[in-house]
């Protein structure tokens, strides 16, 4: 099975039931991708597909066949928002942090969503530590700074393995 991870063709042998989150943690060493409860309730482990954010726990790797998965080393720490979760303290273990990022992408059309936008793009992403608050605030800041230049789209960043 290919696909394409962070704007690099991958080939993967996996079974093509075993999980996009498997895949990618230990098959492709990308540890960025988080595994909280493995059963679609908390968010850690989402990813993007296509652009659409998923949890890579439910997915079948067969199921991303000839598309593109970006994960949260696709943004190569440097995607505005992710300092924005540091400067706003929106991450504390950090567990949560990068299916947040990638689950926010989801609101990069909206020029000014509101603090309701924002609760309903994170609704699938659950932080133990954190209380949202500050989540929130970095997302509100990423969009209201926006208007102040272009970022990188996620996809056209390249794979960086750890
Ligand atoms: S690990 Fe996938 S939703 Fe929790
Ligand atoms: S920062 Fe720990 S779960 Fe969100």
């Amino acid at each position: 099975m290919r696909f394409t991870l962070n704007g690099l063709p991958v080939e993967t042998n996996a079974h093509p039931m075993a999980r996009l989150l498997d895949v990618l943690r230990e098959e492709q060493r990308l540890t960025g991708t988080k595994e909280g409860c493995g059963e679609g309730e908390c968010g850690a482990c989402t990813v993007l597909v296509d652009g659409q954010s998923v949890c890579s726990c439910l997915v079948p790797v067969a199921q991303v066949e000839g598309a593109r998965v970006t994960t949260i080393e696709g943004l190569h720490g440097t995607h505005p928002l992710q300092k924005l979760f540091m400067d706003e303290v929106g991450a504390q273990c950090g567990i949560c942090t990068p299916g947040m990022v990638l689950a926010a992408l989801a609101l990069e059309d909206n020029p000014v969503p509101t603090l309701d936008d924002v609760r309903t793009a994170l609704a699938g992403n659950l932080c133990r530590c954190t209380g949202y608050s500050a989540i929130y605030r970095a997302v509100l800041k990423w969009r209201a700074e926006a208007d102040s230049g272009p970022h990188a789209a996620p996809e056209q960043a390249s794979a960086r393995h750890k």
